[in-house]
């Protein structure tokens, strides 16, 4: 039954075209390959710009398709919508970016399409978000070009997206034609963070990945959405689906403040059309929080935007059920694979059995979270 699928929307490759050119590099983003004292070779990602303790170990999981169905298969994932991971094209020359973007898209639709199907349902096992060229100097024109070129893919049914738009943020008024294109396209946008925030902030201790990944990419994701929302994005383009990557970083937790401050601030007070906690209720976040209480929580500010409905009495009272139906399992695979051998990795399990354990959701509800949302997000039955 298709409701009861377990579909995965935050699931990342280095498709092999990608791979090959961080192999090629000597600068971050670079993949640097060198021969263990056994002779095996060995392979490290480096991504961040202050990049710890020598880089991340990569391997086929990061690549090979087989791998990622071998690890859907180990944690009962029926379907992925897998996208390129970080840093995309960012730091590459636009003729460049715009060409990979092309090549890499045609490359993710291939590696979707000749997936299996999954076991008596009509829906295949790989999905997948396509890739803007998203650096500066870029037309507006190549940026459309792509957009129309992932909206005639047929198993890409969105676009990743980092947080530095064409060099200046996600409330760049250049990007409006783009976001015009992708809303009409009915292309779900996922904002997925990179550069976390300025790496002083983390001190001289050697906390390896735990602050960037932890707190920097949700802070960043926080900060682009919010900027996002007071550009006014959502109040010009009102259709565009937004998914925020990490439950939407701390956005659900500081919303109130953020309205107040916003009360408060008569440069901003009348450029919006609604009161900031309305803007939650337009997002989708992922459920890749580990943990139930995390959960229900964004899942309650979810569900009271509808009180910020502008121009309706209808006051829903908050109602963890409805906040879930935005939210959707991930995975983050194949970062935080599990330091010693076990059979399922932790990460996946903690997702997973935060969603059963949240107060106050249903089953049905949890069955959304769990695929039923996604199914629909991404009209995976068609
Ligand atoms: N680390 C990354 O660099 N990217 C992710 O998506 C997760 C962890
Ligand atoms: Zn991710």
């Amino acid at each position: 039954m298709a409701s009861k699928l377990l579909v995965d929307i935050h699931t990342h490759v280095y498709l092999p075209r990608y791979a090959a050119l961080l192999r090629s590099r000597s600068a971050v983003p670079f993949i640097r390959s060198s021969a263990t004292h056994d002779g095996k070779l060995d392979e490290r990602l480096l991504i961040l710009d202050h990049e710890p303790s020598g880089g991340r170990p990569v391997g086929p999981q990061y690549w090979d398709r087989e791998e990622k169905l071998k690890f859907m298969d180990k944690h009962g994932i029926d379907v992925s919508v897998v996208s390129t991971a970080n840093p995309w094209l960012d730091f590459l020359p636009a003729s460049q970016a715009h060409t990979l973007a092309a090549e890499l898209n045609e490359d993710l639709e291939e590696y979707c399409s000749t997936s299996p199907n999954v076991q008596d349902v009509p829906i295949r096992r790989l999905y997948g978000f396509g890739l803007l060229p998203l650096v500066p100097e870029i037309t507006t024109a190549s940026l459309l070009d792509t957009v129309k070129q992932v909206s005639k893919l047929p198993h890409l049914r969105g676009l990743i997206m980092g947080t530095r738009g064409v060099g200046k943020g996600l409330d760049d008024m250049a990007l409006d034609p783009i976001w015009a294109a992708i809303e009409a396209a009915g292309l779900v946008v996922f904002i997925h963070p990179h550069y976390g925030v300025d790496a002083k902030a983390w001190g001289d201790m050697d906390n390896g990945h735990v602050l960037p990944l932890a707190l920097g990419f949700p802070f960043e994701t926080t900060i682009a959405t919010t900027r996002l929302i007071l550009s006014g994005v959502l109040d010009r383009f009102p259709s565009l689906r937004l998914l925020l990557a990490h439950s939407g970083g701390t956005l659900p937790q500081l919303s109130s403040r953020l309205a107040s401050c916003i009360d408060h601030d008569p440069v901003v007070a009348s450029r919006l059309k609604h009161d900031a906690r309305y803007y939650l209720g337009k997002l989708y976040v992922d459920a890749v929080a580990y943990g139930p209480e995390e959960l229900g929580f964004v899942s309650d500010v979810i569900a009271r935007s509808g009180r910020y409905e502008a121009g309706t009495s209808d006051f829903k009272a908050a109602n963890r059920s409805l906040g879930s139906q935005r939210m959707l399992f991930g995975t983050d695979h194949p970062f935080f694979p599990p330091l010693s051998s076990t059979e399922k990795w932790k990460s996946v399990v903690e997702n997973s059995e935060a969603i059963d354990a949240v107060q106050g959701w249903s089953q049905a509800d949890k069955d959304g979270v769990r695929g039923g949302n996604a199914i629909s997000l991404f009209n995976l039955a068609e």
